[in-house]
């Protein structure tokens, strides 16, 4: 769907109206996974797949909303405490809400939306759905909040309107994107940096299994809530020190809780601390620009997802298992889990093989073939003019 495509559509369904274009994309993330809401560091980039929508004020208290993709129509009143029942609705509900609690004079407005993110493959097609309206809302109706407010509008979103209570990152990744850009984020302080990312021979590559075994919901609630656990207990031992989240936990403070917590709660636990030191070893060498020591990292951080925080599935664990045989750098599946994408570091000349064999042995043993999606590091939220 291009521009032209949506404004057609937006025309279409509008009586002949037409209104403005806003944008804003899904996200990678290289490394730093489940580490966003326990206060530590994440690695995100914008890509170029995003969602697109065509808002237009009309004047009334009503919003009249088309997503293109699901087919799903709705209309409801921006002051309706419950809002619309279709998921997708109610992104742009919530988001709408949520202006309007950070002082957005947010009336009824006419939209067509519609994307290229593929859902279920952990690039956040929510969170650019979020950003969209956010971006888009604001500034069709004056706001002046900032780029964190649409951030925190589109996290509030998730937690109160969808029931999933994610970290920062997507949202963060969505709407503070830069092109041929990675950011380094600490989740604690929202302290980021653009950081430059060329790995000159190397490419990064995403390869999804278009597989979604789990809503993402309740078992990533359970993960988070495993790493509460663990914080509230080791809170418990040490009264005098600030302790929020698992960034302010050492490897002995752990320890001393292995007897008290529970044996998956730690398991948890232990996961995130080692994601902690894998993304200061991941910042380490990409300062030395040593992409062989990133790769690696990259597969310990597979293997926790996998065996640890048990985010993973068979059919990604099967694609980092090949990826590992083809000699490929680096791999990990990425996003939440529970189905979706392998994120791949792969040098120049490995690129054809690997993708090649990634696509014929997933075929052959799982009836279907995954997508291989070429990263290109794309721009964050905007208009289109
Ligand atoms: C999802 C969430 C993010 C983050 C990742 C895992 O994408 O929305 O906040 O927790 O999972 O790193």
């Amino acid at each position: 769907m291009n521009k032209q495509q949506l404004i057609a559509a937006f025309a279409d369904k509008f009586a002949g109206q037409t209104g403005t274009v806003y944008a804003s994309p899904g996200r990678i993330n290289l490394i730093g996974e489940h580490t966003d809401y326990n206060g530590g560091f994440v690695f995100p980039g914008a890509v170029q797949q995003g969602i697109m929508a065509v808002i237009r004020p009309n004047g009334t208290d009503t919003v009249r909303a088309l997503s293109l993709d699901l087919n799903e129509y709705g209309e409801w009143s921006v002051n309706d405490p419950n809002g619309p029942k279709e998921t997708c609705l109610r992104f742009v509900y919530g988001v709408a809400r949520e202006l309007i609690e950070r002082g957005v004079d947010v009336h009824g407005f006419d939209t067509v939306f519609a994307g290229d993110v593929p859902l279920g493959a952990g690039m956040s097609s929510s969170a650019a759905l979020e950003s969209c309206f956010a971006f888009g809302l604001n500034e069709q109706f004056g706001g002046s909040i900032s780029k964190w407010d649409m951030v925190l509008a589109g996290q509030a979103t998730e937690h109160k309107y969808i029931g999933c209570n994610c970290g920062i990152m997507d949202q963060f990744a969505s709407v503070f994107g830069q092109a041929g850009k990675l950011m380094r984020l600490d989740c604690r302080s929202r302290e980021f940096e653009y950081f430059p990312f060329d790995p000159k021979g190397y490419r990064l590559v995403l390869v999804n299994s278009c597989v979604k075994h789990e809503l993402a919901g309740s078992p990533y609630n359970d993960r988070r809530r495993s790493c509460e656990n663990v914080t509230k207990a080791i809170q418990a031992l040490h009264p005098d020190r600030k302790i929020e989240t698992l960034r302010d936990c050492t490897w002995e403070d752990l320890e001393a809780v292995n007897a008290t917590c529970s044996a998956e709660d730690i398991q948890r636990a232990t996961f995130v601390l080692g994601e902690k030191d894998r993304v200061l070893a991941v910042c380490d060498a990409l300062v030395k620009g040593d992409y062989e020591e990133v790769g690696r990292q990259m597969f310990r951080t597979h293997e926790g997802l996998s065996k640890e925080y048990e985010v993973s599935c068979e059919e990604l664990d099967f694609l980092n298992d090949i990826a590992k045989e083809c000699g490929v750098t680096g791999s990990r599946i990425m996003g939440g889990g529970f189905g979706g994408c392998t994120i791949n570091l792969v040098k120049d000349e490995l690129y054809d093989a690997f993708t090649k064999r990634a696509v014929e042995a997933f075929e052959a043993k799982y009836g279907h073939k995954p997508i291989i999606i070429d990263v290109v590091i794309g721009d964050g939220s905007r208009r289109i003019d």
